[in-house]
């Protein structure tokens, strides 16, 4: 199909011209099930595929990022057309990026310079475009906003601060009830640690594992300083089985009123106010914790985005999907669930604003937000990433001290890099 007759399919996603149910197209969908994800998913697709005609089939993934990766690399390098359209992590473009269709085949320029320039440059692999950003979030740290004022305590602007308001709120709560703990976060040995301890080490003033232009840089006094601190909340604040958690399981305890502090993402947001919360309405939230009052507060940026598989039979029909779910109603309607736009046009807009009380932490926290070093390290970022969740991991079990275990991260990062040249 020329580019123009697919340019012409794709603006009129809900025009006339649409195909039929009738031939038989119909696209499958990898999503994601974190929170209400999945269901916000459904629904927009199920708009689009009611005003196309082309039915749509919602293919269900694990919730781990790094488990959905390991599929998604096992269907794309299989040549798999089963899944036409990917949602696709931030991290993921140079990992994927070339089993996706190159979308300026597709798309005016004007929708792409629609998004955010730094979203679309993440996306632009070896000069291919090949994702579209979809939303946008970052770490945000969540609190009993009751059980704060119950103690006496203000806000925590550091981790030391936090560190110590935890353990207040957790011996007294204790005492009514055995199995309440002081913080939450993602200590699972997976992508979401390594999103955890960039947000720690950042925030001391430390050096990212690997910075920009490729560095490997991981064993740092301030670095080591953030890991012996967190080691320190292990059977202290949180829970041991908090090397167990991902996001829902962290999700899980807090929400059900177990926990006084919650590192997460600003889906949790809706779901703890949600009408049947324990914790409705005494919540609240803020930027991730400086590392000390020299410190700086710095989330990690996280997001995803969607993409069309090389290997898909219905491409155009594939392209208009995401067009229609990247768009700005789909975009705007999806706000109040915390899954934040990636269209500037929606940050004008002052109603929109208005709309979500996270809104002013999430412009705080992009400000200063923290990226994993996906765009330096490319195709090789799955095992960068993994050698950081697996240090950062045995650091926090006690296996290992800090320095050691930091000092062998620099070792592993560097072979992994292959002399500095990453690809
Ligand atoms: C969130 C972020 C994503 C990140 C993941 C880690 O889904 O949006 O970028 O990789 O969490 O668990």
């Amino acid at each position: 199909m020329s580019i123009s007759r697919k340019l012409l399919f794709t603006l009129g996603f809900a025009c006339s011209f649409a195909p039929r149910a009738a031939e038989q197209k119909s696209i499958s969908i990898a999503c994601g099930a974190v929170g209400i994800e999945y269901e916000l998913c459904k629904s927009a697709s199920e708009a689009w595929s009611k005003t196309s005609g082309v039915p749509v089939k919602l293919v269900s993934t694990p919730n781990d990022t790094n488990q959905k990766l390991e599929l998604f690399q096992q269907l794309l390098s299989a040549q798999s057309a089963d899944i036409d359209v990917f949602m696709v992590d931030v991290v993921w473009p140079g990992i994927l990026g070339q089993h996706f269709e190159d979308l300026s085949g597709y798309l005016p320029t004007a929708e792409k310079n629609a998004h955010f320039d730094n979203l679309i440059a993440n996306d632009t692999v070896g000069g291919r475009w090949v994702a579209l950003p979809w939303y946008v979030d970052t770490g945000v740290m969540y609190y009993r906003a009751d059980l704060l004022k119950k103690y006496n305590l203000d806000v925590p602007q550091t981790w030391q601060e936090l560190t110590s308001a935890a353990k207040k709120i957790q011996e007294g709560e204790k005492k009514t009830d055995s199995k309440f703990v002081g913080f939450v976060f993602q200590g699972k040995a997976y992508e979401g640690l390594t999103c955890n301890v960039l947000e720690w080490i950042s925030s001391f003033g430390g050096t990212d594992f690997v910075d920009g232009s490729g560095k490997v840089l991981a064993n740092n006094p301030k670095n080591i300083e953030a890991l012996e601190l967190a080691a320190t909340w292990i059977g202290g604040i949180a829970p041991k089985g908090v090397l167990n958690y991902a996001e829902e399981e962290a999700r899980g305890v807090f929400q059900s009123g177990g926990a006084a502090f919650m590192r997460n993402w600003p889906y949790a947001y809706t779901l703890l106010n949600s009408k049947n919360s324990p914790v409705l309405g005494k919540v609240g939230v803020m930027p991730t914790p400086k590392g000390g009052q020299d410190g700086r507060h710095t989330p990690v940026l996280g997001g995803w985005h969607l993409a069309v598989s090389k290997y898909s039979k219905h491409k155009p029909e594939a392209v208009s999907l995401i067009r229609y779910l990247a768009s700005e109603s789909v975009q705007r309607g999806r706000i109040q669930h915390g899954f934040f736009p990636t269209l500037k046009s929606l940050y004008a807009d002052k109603k929109v604003l208005a709309s979500s009380p996270l809104f002013g932490v999430l412009a705080k926290s992009l400000a200063t937000a923290v990226a994993r070093p996906s765009r330096a390290t490319g195709a090789q970022y799955n095992r960068v990433s993994n050698e950081i969740w697996n240090t950062t991991f045995s650091i926090l079990s006690g296996k290992e001290k800090a320095e050691d275990g930091l000092k062998a991260l620099d070792k592993k990062l560097v072979r992994v890099s292959r002399g500095g040249k990453w690809n």
